[in-house]
């Protein structure tokens, strides 16, 4: 065989198996994304489908392990029974209690297994503009999308903070208390939770109308 064509086999083969390269990343990438769910493309879950992910949002929120640190009052609850923190720890003119009752100086970090004292980053009581303790579903959906109650934070800002806040996480994983047994966890899973919030905030927020 003439040298030339030897080359011109030789670049071809090449040609061939990037070509087969290509072809199998793209299947390849192809299978990676259809094992996520996704709507089709440039589909948004319906009004009907937020307000479905809203009433599963609800009651999350109004779960004590949420709801202990939103209340309407100045005192952080504890338990499943929703009982007065102990030592009538107060909210302070910060959310961090008052002067020798500082949350940061029993609730460290991270949660304490051994005291069962609960703990997460910035532990302090949610401002009383963001107490959800009696208020009924459309109100509290009002609440949350209300700048001048929500602590100024846009659509975009509640979605990242529903998602990723440190005291939104310790909702999962909340440790034990003081007699060692674990607490109990909110009533989704913690994807169900992320699923329901883009959801809602997929379909535009809808929220309840008031009764
Ligand atoms: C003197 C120590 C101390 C101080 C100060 C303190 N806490 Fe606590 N807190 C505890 C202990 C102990 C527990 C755990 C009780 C248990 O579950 O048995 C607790 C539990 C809680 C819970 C209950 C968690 C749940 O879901 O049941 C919340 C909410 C809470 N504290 C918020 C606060 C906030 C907010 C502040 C500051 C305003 C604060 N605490 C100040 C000791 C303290
Ligand atoms: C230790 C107290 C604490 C616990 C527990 C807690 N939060 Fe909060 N939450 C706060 C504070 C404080 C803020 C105000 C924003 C900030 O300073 O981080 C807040 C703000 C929020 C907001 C922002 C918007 C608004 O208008 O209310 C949402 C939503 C929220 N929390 C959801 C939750 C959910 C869901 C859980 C339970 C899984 C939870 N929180 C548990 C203290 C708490």
């Amino acid at each position: 065989m003439p040298p030339f064509a030897t080359s011109r086999c030789s670049n071809l083969l090449i040609c061939m198996t990037s070509l087969q390269h290509t072809a199998l990343l793209f299947i390849l990438l192809l299978a990676g994304l259809t094992q996520i769910p996704q709507p089709p493309p440039g589909t948004l879950p319906s009004r009907e489908a937020g307000l479905h992910a809203f009433d599963s949002i609800l009651t999350v929120l109004r779960h004590p392990r949420c709801i202990n640190c939103h209340p309407s009052g100045d005192r952080p609850m504890q338990g499943m029974e929703q009982r007065q923190h102990y030592f009538n720890v107060q909210r302070g003119p910060d959310g961090h209690g008052v002067a020798a009752m500082k949350c940061g100086t029993c609730h460290q970090r991270s949660n304490n297994p051994y005291s069962g004292v609960p703990g997460a980053p910035h532990w302090h009581l949610a401002p009383r503009s963001m107490g959800w303790v009696g208020l009924s579903d459309h109100e509290l959906g009002a609440q949350l999308l209300d700048p001048e109650r929500n602590g100024g934070i846009t659509v975009a800002e509640l979605e990242e903070h529903m998602l990723h806040d440190s005291l939104v996480l310790w909702g999962w994983a909340p440790g034990v208390d003081r007699n060692g047994n674990q607490r109990e966890l909110p009533p989704l899973d913690l994807p169900e939770w992320r699923a329901a919030v883009k959801t809602w905030i997929g379909s535009g927020t809808p929220i309840p109308s008031p009764k």
